[in-house]
């Protein structure tokens, strides 16, 4: 089996469904069921035997080694993280418990356990970390896309807690031979994203006829991806990607954020008008994030060449997809948007009423 961590979360909850719609090897799913983490995410897997959770720490080093000793996965692949920049710029402690500190704490219990493999266990046995663009900083209008061997220049608390981190997964490879692989994704989008980030919260909020609060100019750029894409570049990687390497993986889909929240208008107008008026009404532009990265783009040739690896989705294809979702999917939205969502969004939004 293969051991997932923060598989109740947006990217590691739909890659699990889709890896068990793919295989059948079962899954062993660690989450700490932070404000991210959501079962109901999963509730397609009740009673497939194939899914087994259990809620804790990626640092919990005694939980991970029995774990491990019980169930002797494969490989680990870490999804698990704090994972939102204006929560990192609220509140960075946990994005270093979580993401630097229990990461280096999941890896050495990782290494305990793969050097007590023997033979083809030992070989085969694989550490996956997922990562970001983020860790490479902020390009300017003109730069070439981050490469594998860009260097690192976090500008967040998150981007930097995820550098760190992928500087400890480098250094077990380098220094203990752990067999690692790390992946660093732009952004993602799809079915199950917590309506904290941009695109289910513009979706939500111009449902809602609420303010869509754009930063800024609206000009940051990003790149998108559909998440199931990224699971499936994700599998590639752990299937054939060479160890100690780094993959990006990219939509090849540079879009600033105005536009990203003109189509999300569009599309809504056209699948649920609104008589009051076309959604992009609600537009507003807001004080900009604190250290506002101005533009990410991902290189992600080398996971096409080595590895055969390109998105299935177009970005119209999947932004499509992923409205529809969340007009079919009201339960889901209603039970994350409950309690501590509104504390979030009143901590985030209040200070930025223009
Ligand atoms: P998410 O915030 O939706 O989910 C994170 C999950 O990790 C949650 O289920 C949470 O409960 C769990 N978790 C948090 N702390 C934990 C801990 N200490 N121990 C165990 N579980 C814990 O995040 P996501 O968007 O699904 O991102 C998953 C991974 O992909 C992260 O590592 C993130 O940095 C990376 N990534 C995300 C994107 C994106 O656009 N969302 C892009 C590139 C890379
Ligand atoms: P986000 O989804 O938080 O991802 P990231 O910061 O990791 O790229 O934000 C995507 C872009 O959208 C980013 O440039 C910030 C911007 N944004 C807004 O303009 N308004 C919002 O309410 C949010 C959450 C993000």
């Amino acid at each position: 089996m293969i051991l997932v961590t923060g598989g109740a979360g947006f990217i590691g909850a739909n890659f699990i469904l889709d890896w068990l719609r793919l295989h059948d090897e079962p899954v062993l799913n660690l989450d700490k069921l932070t404000y991210a983490g959501n079962l109901a995410s999963l509730a397609g897997l009740q009673g497939d035997g194939r899914h087994v959770f259990v809620r804790g720490d990626i640092g919990d080093r005694g939980l991970v080694a029995r774990l491990l000793a019980e169930y002797r996965p494969r490989a680990i692949l870490n999804f698990a993280a704090e994972s939102h920049v204006d929560r990192s710029i609220h509140g960075p402690e946990d994005f270093i418990q979580t993401n630097v500190v229990g990461t280096f704490h999941l890896l050495e219990t990782a290494r305990a356990y793969w050097a007590g493999l023997s033979g083809g266990e030992r070989d085969a046995f694989r550490f996956l970390h997922v990562s970001t663009d983020e860790v490479y900083g902020s390009l300017g209008p003109h730069d070439a896309p981050f490469t594998e061997t860009t260097p690192y220049a976090p500008n967040s608390p998150y981007s930097a807690s995820k550098a760190a981190s992928g500087h400890l997964v480098r250094a077990s490879h380098h220094t203990y031979g752990l067999p690692t692989l790390t992946t660093n994704c732009s952004n993602n989008y799809g079915p199950f994203q917590f309506p904290e980030k941009l695109i289910p919260l513009m979706i939500l909020n111009a449902l809602q006829g609420k303010p869509l609060p754009v930063y800024g100019d609206g000009l940051n750029v990003r790149d998108w991806l559909y998440v199931t894409d990224h699971c499936a570049a994700i599998r590639a990687v752990l299937a054939c990607g060479r160890t100690g390497e780094t993959y990006n993986v990219g939509g090849w889909n540079e879009m600033p954020n105005i536009e990203i929240v003109h189509t999300v208008c569009a599309l809504l107008d056209d699948m649920r008008p609104d008589p009051r008026g076309p959604r992009a009404r609600l537009i507003a532009h807001v004080p900009d994030r604190p250290g506002h990265d101005r533009r990410y783009a991902i290189d992600a040739g080398r996971i096409h060449r080595e590895l055969g690896w390109k998105p299935a989705e177009t970005f119209g294809s999947g932004i499509r997809k992923t409205v529809k979702w969340y007009l079919e999917h009201a339960a889901w939205t209603d039970q994350v948007t409950s309690g501590g969502y509104r504390e979030w969004m009143s901590l985030n939004y209040a200070e930025r009423q223009a």
